[in-house]
């Protein structure tokens, strides 16, 4: 046949244009887009029945069991993310390599990366995949860390086409000095690596944190006390300052606070490469959520005995129909937290009005429930429930794309389609050196990725209703999304040109996913612009 796929009948969504066309597949690439194509020419035809047809999702933010394990025991193997990203219409992931402080020299960056894709190739993908790396350690001080860490990136890009590291100015042993931040944004301007910042000021917390605790403020809910918006607003405009002073690209993952996105807007205002990244749980979630049942009681003028504001082990009913859970709010802790829900509103202003570049899940699971001691996390060995021990983070790559869906394009929040795959499918592969492979529907030139959703009509047997954990077939044991209503759902899933979701069924033989060398970011390039006399010396050195 000259086709192995056609799908007739669709509208086509990219970032720029919706018109209805044809999509003809060969080889795993989209190979030509038209109107009439024949169908007799190709193996397979799909009936999009006037339903939109998009490119699969690029989930740029998920977080993967990894062999070093330095974010503690994260539910998803790599094979169960790409799992539940394909049921949500993603096609590809772009994971973290964690840096392995314990390897040195040029290499160490490669070999961190290299840990992770021996892990990965042992395990069945459903889709593709890419590496980040995390970096939280500045192996030697000054202008001999720079080099040594421009070396190392170096080679993790000629090796892996790794194009992009995140830091983090929080997080006891993670989080790096302004100092160290310099360091490392010399060398990432000058490989043209894109530096991801997790901007929260890791002091401010910690000081927080120790008075909550004096005064047993210590439920799940007070770990959002112990961050407010102002603390993610200082770390954003610091990290924007320094990276105004290095000339260097810089994107904010998980944005979540209005003065973070005032500050990164003004910057854009004036010209600055600042580029942003929130998360559908800081668009729909609030911090309510955070509280446990004695504290909503509480709220509700109730004055039973359920007073105790320190964390007690709950009596967990894995049932989320029964609320008889004194620690619920566990299932919503991540950083920076659920904000009150007066944020919302700014959150999704910011993904209409070009503030927000990309939408990521921060997929980062940990079961709720361990069958094995019948405990929660939390409460494990000397753990008493307090906030700071519950991991955080939650499940998330399945539910980005169907919950924006609904809650931003059916709901009005989000200005149309074409911003729906702009946000979640072709800036991600913009400013990750994916496209035009990935994040678009080019002939010739697209890799067959592709999502054709259900026609709007609701008389669709398989088309779900509501949000099941089931549903989302992931390795943790709970979604915060439970029981949110879906607008829409990938009805088919198609990866390099195989559909390996239709209508709520995996097809496994087609899970044949890979991984994928990255090139440099196509968005994230400096403006050459100092605010003073200096200029690195590899800059001199160049100009020599
Ligand atoms: O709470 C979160 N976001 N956990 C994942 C790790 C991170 O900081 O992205
Ligand atoms: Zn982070
Ligand atoms: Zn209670
Ligand atoms: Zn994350």
């Amino acid at each position: 046949s000259t086709y192995d796929l056609l799908i007739v009948n669709g509208t086509i969504v990219t970032a720029s244009d919706v018109y209805p066309a044809d999509i003809a597949i060969k080889d795993g690439k989209v190979v030509l887009i038209g109107s009439a194509l024949d169908p007799t020419l190709a193996k397979e035809v799909i009936d999009a029945e006037g339903a939109y047809v998009t490119p699969g999702g690029i989930d740029a933010h998920v977080h993967v069991d990894e062999p070093l394990k330095l974010l503690g025991p994260v539910a998803d193997t790599m094979e169960e993310a790409t799992r539940s990203a394909v049921a949500g219409g993603t096609t590809t992931v772009i994971t973290f390599a964690t840096q392995d402080k314990s390897i040195t020299g040029p290499a160490a960056l490669s070999d961190s990366v290299k840990a992770n894709v021996d892990l990965y190739e042992t395990q069945k993908l459903y889709c593709d995949y890419a590496l980040h790396l995390i970096l939280f350690h500045i192996e030697k001080p000054s202008t001999q860390g720079s080099r040594l860490l421009d070396l190392q990136l170096a080679n993790v890009y000629s090796t892996y086409g790794v194009s992009s590291v995140k830091i983090f100015m929080t997080y006891p042993g993670l989080q790096i000095s302004d100092y160290d931040i310099l360091t490392t944004m010399q060398a990432t301007r000058k490989n043209g690596f894109t530096t991801m910042i997790h901007a929260e000021n890791g002091d401010m917390v910690k000081w927080m944190i120790e008075q909550l605790e004096e005064q047993n403020l210590t439920s799940p809910y007070f770990h959002g006390i112990s961050r407010p918006t102002v603390v993610e607003g200082e770390a954003t405009n610091r990290a924007i300052v320094l990276a105004k002073m290095m000339d260097t690209p810089i994107l904010f993952v998980h944005v979540s606070s209005p003065e973070a996105i005032d500050t990164i807007r003004s910057a854009q205002t004036k010209g600055l490469k600042v580029f942003a990244e929130t998360c559908p749980q800081y668009a729909l979630l609030s911090d309510i959520e955070t509280k446990c049942h004695h504290e909503l009681e509480q709220q509700n003028g109730c004055s039973n005995a359920c007073s105790n504001a320190k964390g007690h082990e709950p009596n967990v009913k894995l049932n989320p129909d029964e609320f008889d859970d004194d620690f619920i709010g566990a299932k919503t802790i991540c950083s920076p937290p659920i904000r009150p829900d007066h944020c919302r509103e700014s959150v999704w202003k910011a993904m209409n009005n070009g503030t927000f570049t990309i939408v990521g899940s921060d997929h980062c699971a940990y079961k709720y429930y361990d069958k094995t001691s019948g405990k929660l996390d939390a409460f494990k060995g000397d753990k008493n429930g307090e906030f700071k021990y519950i991991p955080n983070g939650m499940p998330g790559v399945c539910t980005r794309m169907p919950l924006l869906f609904d809650y931003g394009v059916m709901q009005g929040n989000l200005a149309n389609m074409m911003k729906f795959v702009e946000l979640q499918c072709t800036n991600p592969a913009k400013v990750y050196g994916l496209y035009p492979k990935k994040g678009s529907v080019l002939p010739g030139v697209s890799d067959a990725d592709l999502v054709v959703w259900y026609p709007s009509s609701n008389e669709y047997e398989k088309k779900p209703k509501v949000v099941t954990n089931k549903l989302l077939v992931h390795g943790c044991d709970y979604t915060p999304f439970e029981g949110y209503q879906i607008g829409n759902w990938p009805r088919f899933t198609i990866v390099k040109g195989k559909i390996v979701y239709r209508e709520g069924e995996l097809i496994e033989e087609n899970a044949k996913g890979s991984y994928v060398k990255r090139e440099k970011s196509k968005l994230c390039t400096p403006n050459n612009e100092w605010v003073t006399e200096l200029r690195p010396s590899y800059q001199k050195e160049a100009n020599n």
